[in-house]
């Protein structure tokens, strides 16, 4: 009987610790009322108000986006930032070149003066949130049709951005968000700083140590990070770049802890989760496992077979294609590991059982509109394949195209010459495409991209409805004998938008047929209408109005009424469980994950330890292959045992990365990890493999974020570097 009653105990704590599993990513404005009990108990010492807070200093002042889809975090009272290297790592490459190849050999300023500016790249702090949902919900009713209760939405959300801005002084920039399918809106102030700097990047070898091969991947060893500077006016506030802006003095800056990381210590990652899907239906869930993402994997897993080979065998190829390589393989490998575990939690059947129980909830409520739900989620998700597939197709081989990026760029420029008059406004901006050509054309190559653009075409023709092909396909029917291949080559040999001399030459020679230009520039002899002969000009309007006609009205159309169904569906699914506390999908707005270290077990008979150290590196090592080509000088350091302070005081090692139960998504990259008392542990950079289906379903048991332990940043920067002034900025609890 005892025996009994202690199991039945036993399973009470068990199943109770499931439910308060670490799934979550939670709005700082409400941590008071959900969740700082919770994170208490797991061992968090600071209060609600420490981690967001208008009025007083608190965590949130030290925590930013980072350009357009990082997090970042500050590390010194003057300015110093501290975000992954694969968020700097556009900025480093822009810096690059084979003379200066930063990327191979890394870059450190070792004063202010030489650190370097980043036209473009902005940083952005939250300033305050306010729950505006009652404001916004009282102009619209559930039973106006979705497009006018959307204008509606938007045209109250504008004019209470506009009074916050006016608030501002317009220092402030204000957006109006909706939080579960808008059933919440919440406004989100914020502050823009534009001149940020870069100090300091590890060369890739340690900062993408393992490449491709081990992105997503625990055992990890990779040194994801990066350092800029955030500089201000003489007032501290946002400016553009000047030589005479000084560094940025923030309200609060993160202090770090080096005192080592325990399985079961408390985490908090405090950052910008870009997207997630937690609350669709099953039919949802099952047109992007079966539809998808196949197809982005496949159209991707095509273009990558040509710019791996590419970039292994060329230096130059390998620094052009980087960045291009590293974006198309994240989503690539990313998506196959989504599937696989999926798949393995058995998903869509978990979803329908959970369904069937909505649907004898539902039937039992007054309102119809929720009875009908499931059946009219069924009916749109099967509709909406066909354009969903030719969505994703146009996405990935157009609209993600080389092609497409130099001919957008261009042509809206040379529309702004085609409405002007005067001959030097004509010539600044024909500079202004004639750089901008430069540096795409920086970052090309000729035969890969026809390679690239080959294989894709054929991809698109092949698999999409014939419905859906763009009207140059009659002319290579006719004019090319069906053959796409010698269609492409015809393109790239004549068009000006494959070459970066005929593109200069066409540049410099366009007219508008204004006199007054022709009279000056005697040699002008293109048009307009040159442009619409090009045959690059020819193959992307097809596609565009192949888009406009015939893809998006229907598939708009069909996901405006999904996002309806979304909106009643959460609604719904929120007053069935009453007693469930929601945390709202990842909307790119600052949120809070917590849990803690741990390790995990990915497969039967696999047990996967919490942390890694330098000896992996040093193991993974191979002088034949860039991505594990262990810099000399960390091998040096190594084998001297030359660690400094920041070994680990209980093993005497180099600590690398180490692997938590919070739950996080793309755009937590750069993210702060944070312990028990608000200081700096670890940068956040990456999830496991096992674990990236959880952007659709969290699972306590397989999902675990890798992050940086800050131990090994500060090493490289101090030992590595040699830029302990860097260090000296911080302030450092041992
Ligand atoms: N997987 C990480 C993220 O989603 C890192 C990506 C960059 N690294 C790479 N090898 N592509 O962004
Ligand atoms: N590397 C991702 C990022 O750039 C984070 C990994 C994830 O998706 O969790 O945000």
């Amino acid at each position: 009987m005892q025996r009994k009653f202690c199991l039945i105990l036993l399973y009470f704590i068990i199943s109770l610790q499931f439910a308060i599993a670490d799934e979550g990513m939670w709005i700082p404005l409400f941590l008071e009322k959900y969740n700082i009990e919770e994170m208490h108990k797991k061992g968090f010492k600071l209060s609600a108000k420490d981690i967001y807070d208008v009025n007083q200093a608190s965590l949130k002042d030290a925590v930013m986006i980072f350009g357009g889809g990082c997090t970042g975090e500050l590390i010194s009272g003057k300015g110093l930032i501290l975000t992954n290297y694969h968020c700097g790592y556009g900025s480093i490459q822009r810096h690059s070149s084979i003379e200066h190849d930063y990327l191979t050999d890394g870059f450190w300023a070792m004063s202010q003066t030489e650190e370097l500016p980043n036209p473009g790249l902005t940083i952005t702090f939250l300033k305050y949130l306010q729950d505006v949902t009652t404001r916004v919900s009282a102009v619209y009713t559930e039973d106006m049709p979705i497009a006018i209760r959307q204008q509606k939405i938007d045209s109250v959300s504008k004019i209470i951005e506009q009074e916050a801005i006016k608030k501002s002084d317009g220092k402030y920039t204000a957006k109006v968000e909706s939080f579960f399918y808008g059933n919440q809106y919440i406004l989100i102030v914020s502050q823009i700083f534009k001149d940020v700097r870069l100090v300091g990047a590890p060369p890739s070898a340690i900062g993408k140590f393992g490449g491709d091969t081990d992105n997503w991947v625990w055992p990890r060893h990779t040194g994801d990070f990066s350092i800029f500077r955030v500089y201000a006016n003489k007032n501290n506030e946002p400016a553009n770049y000047s030589p005479d802006n000084v560094p940025y003095k923030p309200k609060k800056f993160f202090p770090i802890n080096i005192s080592g990381v325990h399985e079961n210590d408390f985490t908090m990652i405090f950052g910008y989760p870009g997207y997630t899907q937690e609350y669709i239906p099953s039919f949802l869930v099952d047109n992007i496992i079966n539809l998808v993402n196949p197809l982005r994997i496949n159209v991707r897993q095509e273009k990558l077979d040509i710019i791996n080979q590419a970039m292994n065998q060329d230096k130059k190829i390998r620094i052009q294609y980087s960045a291009k390589q590293a974006g198309i393989a994240n989503g690539w490998k990313k998506w196959i590991g989504q599937n696989q575990g999926l798949n393995r939690l058995n998903i869509l059947k978990e979803k329908q059982n959970f369904e069937q129980k909505f649907q004898q909830w539902a039937d039992n409520q007054n309102n119809n509109r929720y009875k009908n739900l499931l059946n009219d989620y069924k009916k749109i998700s099967k509709d909406i394949r066909p354009y969903e597939k030719a969505y994703y197709f146009f996405i990935e081989t157009v609209y993600y195209s080389d092609l497409w990026k130099i001919y957008k760029k261009t042509i809206k420029q040379l529309s702004k010459i085609d409405e002007l008059s005067d001959p030097n406004k004509i010539d600044s901006i024909k500079t202004i495409i004639i750089k901008n050509s430069d540096n795409f054309f920086e970052d090309y190559n000729h035969n890969i991209d026809k390679k690239i653009f080959k294989t894709t075409m054929k991809l698109y023709f092949k698999n999409v409805d014939e419905k859906f092909l763009p009207n140059f396909f009659y002319i290579i029917q006719n004019k090319y004998n069906g053959s796409i291949d010698n269609f492409i080559d015809s393109v790239y040999e004549t068009s000006i938008f494959t070459d970066q001399q005929r593109l200069t030459d066409f540049i410099k020679n366009y007219h508008n047929n204004n006199k007054k230009y022709k009279k000056t520039h005697k040699n002008v002899k293109y048009t307009k209408f040159d442009i619409a002969n090009d045959l690059v000009t020819i193959i992307i309007d097809d596609f565009i109005s192949e888009y406009n006609y015939d893809i998006l009205p229907s598939y708009s159309n069909l996901s405006d009424k999904i996002d309806s169904l979304n909106h009643l569906y959460m609604q719904a699914q929120m007053k069935m469980q009453p007693d469930k506390i929601f945390y709202p999908d990842a909307n790119f707005t600052l949120r809070v994950a917590y849990g803690k270290v741990k390790g995990f077990r990915p497969r039967d008979g696999l047990i996967y330890d919490y942390y890694t150290t330098l000896d992996g590196v040093i193991e993974k090592d191979n002088p034949n292959i860039y991505d594990y080509n262990v810099p000399k000088k960390l091998k040096e350091l190594y084998k001297n045992k030359d660690f400094g302070r920041y070994a680990d005081k209980q093993d005497g090692k180099i600590h690398t990365c180490f692997i938590g139960d919070n739950h996080t998504t793309g755009g937590n990259s750069g993210s702060p990890v944070i312990n028990a008392n608000g200081e700096l542990i670890g940068v956040n950079f990456d999830r496991c493999w096992e674990s990236t289906m959880s952007d659709i379903k969290f699972d306590p048991n397989y999902c675990r974020n890798i992050m940086l332990d800050i131990r090994y940043v500060l090493f490289i920067i101090d030992k590595y570097a040699g830029a302990g002034y860097l260090i000296d900025e911080m302030e450092i609890i041992e």
